[in-house]
C-alpha cells in the first residue's frame, strides 16, 4: 500500500494490529491505508466531504488499489459519528485538526471520547503554526481573509500541540508521547498553488473591492513562494484513562 511516511512514523509505536480504528477525517485515505497496512482489524474512515468519500471508497473498496473488507467508509459528520459507544481501540486524526474551526473543537473531542473504548490510543498529527517570518503564513493570511470574510470561517487553523493536549485532557486523555514527523514542511510548489486556488476562489465571491486585493496578493505570493520548506508537522499520542 501507498502510506505515507508520515503516517508510518506516527504509527509504528502505536497497537495497531488487531485494533479497531476510526480515521477522523479520512481525506484521501491515507492513514486508512496506512492503518490497514499496520493490521488493523477494521478501520472506520470518516469524512464529511463526497469527493473524498468517493475517493476512499474507489481506494480500499473492490478492485482499489488498496482493496479490503477490513475498511468501512462513512460519510458523517465527526460531532455526530454513527458509530457505539466504547467501540473503537485506536483513533487516528491525522491533518484533521487544520481543518477544524475553533467552535467546532469542543464537540469533535467530545464525540471522539464517546466512542472510544476505555484505554483507547488517540493519535493527533498536524502543523504546528508557522513562524511570523514564513512567507506561507501570509498565504495561510490571505486564504483564511477571503474565507473568513466569504463563508464566515476560515479555511484553516493551525493549533500548536499543546492547546491539542489540554483540550483532550479536559475529556480525560493522558499525553503519551509527541514526535516531530516533518521539520521543516516541505510546501511544495502544487501546495502553494493549491492554496493561493482556495483563497482566490473564496475572494471571487467578495464584492470587487475586497476580493481583488486579496486575489492580488495571492498571485503576488505564489510567484515570491515558489516553494518553502518551514514549521513543523508532529504528532501527539494520547490514551484514554480507564474508569
Ligand atoms: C486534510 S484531510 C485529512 C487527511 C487524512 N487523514 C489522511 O491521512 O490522508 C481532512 C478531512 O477531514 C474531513 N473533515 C473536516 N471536518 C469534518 C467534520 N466535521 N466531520 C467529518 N469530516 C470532517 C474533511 O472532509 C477531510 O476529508
Amino acid at each position: 500500500m501507498d502510506v505515507p511516511e508520515t503516517v508510518t512514523t506516527a504509527l509504528e509505536d502505536r497497537p495497531v494490529a488487531g485494533a479497531t480504528c476510526l480515521e477522523a477525517g479520512a481525506g484521501v485515505g491515507n492513514t486508512t491505508a496506512g492503518l490497514l497496512d499496520a493490521g488493523a482489524r477494521r478501520v472506520y474512515a470518516v469524512t464529511n466531504d463526497a469527493d473524498h468519500a468517493r475517493t476512499v471508497r474507489e481506494r480500499v473498496g473492490p478492485g482499489g488499489p488498496d482493496e479490503s473488507d477490513r475498511a468501512a467508509l462513512l460519510e458523517a459528520d465527526l460531532r455526530d459519528l454513527p458509530l457505539a459507544d466504547d467501540s473503537v481501540d485506536v483513533i487516528t486524526a491525522h491533518g484533521l485538526f487544520n481543518v477544524l474551526p475553533p467552535e467546532s473543537l469542543d464537540a469533535v473531542a467530545s464525540e471522539l471520547t464517546r466512542v472510544a473504548e476505555s484505554d483507547c490510543h488517540l493519535v493527533v498529527d498536524d502543523y504546528a503554526p508557522l513562524p511570523d517570518d514564513a512567507e506561507m503564513r501570509d498565504l495561510f493570511s490571505v486564504e483564511d481573509a477571503a474565507t473568513e470574510l466569504a463563508d464566515g470561517r476560515p479555511a484553516l487553523t493551525f493549533y500548536p500541540p499543546a492547546a491539542l493536549r489540554r483540550l483532550f485532557a479536559g475529556y480525560g486523555w493522558v499525553f503519551d508521547r509527541r514526535r516531530t514527523l516533518l521539520d521543516p514542511v516541505p510546501w511544495t510548489e502544487s501546495h502553494v498553488e493549491a492554496h493561493a486556488e482556495v483563497a482566490r476562489s473564496a475572494a471571487e465571491r467578495l464584492p470587487d473591492e475586497l476580493g481583488g486585493p486579496l486575489c492580488e496578493e495571492a498571485d503576488r505570493l505564489v510567484e515570491s513562494i515558489g516553494e518553502e520548506s518551514v514549521g513543523e508537522m508532529y504528532s501527539v499520542a494520547m490514551r484514554l484513562a480507564e474508569e
